[in-house]
């Protein structure tokens, strides 16, 4: 539980901060959306759930798209941030942690998502995370994260962070391949990917 009060504590400390990044995000969210369609059928998606959604960049493209978006964070400040940014959408923002279990029926959305989160996360804390993600959507999961290729940049920030970031890169190949059918990984940029999961073929 230390562990990730000690996680919340810095979002919360620094939501006005990286509230400064939203409409940048929002760009490389919509570029990442984008790409998804064009590698998964997603025409029929209506519900989302965005898990760690933070200021609520990517929840705001999902309201863009007409889905019936949910964003769940552990940070208030962060929730507070995402509320302000989008007003007037359709979003319906919870707190949260994925440390509990989630208040979502299971199969009861078409894509669940988590960008930048999972990095983050100590193990134990990630896999609870995935598999949550599994049980909540009906069969696409989404994330958007970090790839094996490092820059010293991230490197430093990570370092700074206290996430779990060396391991992650290291490990979520075999950790999304223990627990789903399918994950397929398209590139965005030179450090993130698109990890594409599927509970059914
Ligand atoms: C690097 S930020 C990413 C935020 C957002 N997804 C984005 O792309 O801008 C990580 C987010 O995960 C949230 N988070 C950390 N631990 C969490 C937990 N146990 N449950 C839910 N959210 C958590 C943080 O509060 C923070 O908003």
């Amino acid at each position: 539980m230390e562990v990730i009060d000690k996680h919340t504590g810095l979002f919360d400390r620094i939501a006005n901060i990286y509230a400064w990044f939203f409409d940048r995000q929002k760009k490389g969210y919509e570029i990442a959306i984008k790409k998804l369609s064009e590698t998964e059928d997603i025409s029929e998606v209506k519900r989302v759930l965005d898990i760690g959604c933070g200021t609520g960049a990517l929840c705001s493209v999902y309201a863009k798209q007409g889905y019936k978006t949910f964003g769940i964070d552990s940070s208030a400040k962060m929730l507070a941030q995402a509320k302000k940014k989008n007003t007037g959408k359709n979003i319906e923002f919870q707190l949260a942690s994925v440390a509990d279990d989630l208040p979502f029926e299971s199969n009861s959305m078409d894509l669940v998502s988590a960008s930048f989160v999972a990095h983050g996360l100590p193990r134990d804390l990630r896999m609870k995370m995935f598999r949550e993600m599994h049980r909540i959507s009906n069969n696409l999961i989404v994330l958007i994260e970090f790839n094996q290729h490092r820059r010293w940049y991230i490197d430093i920030i990570e370092w700074a962070e206290q996430g779990d970031y060396f391991n992650f890169i290291k490990s979520v190949d075999l950790e999304l391949d223990s627990l789903f059918v399918s994950v397929k990984k398209v590139d965005l940029n030179a450090t993130s990917s698109l990890y594409i999961c599927k509970k059914i073929r």
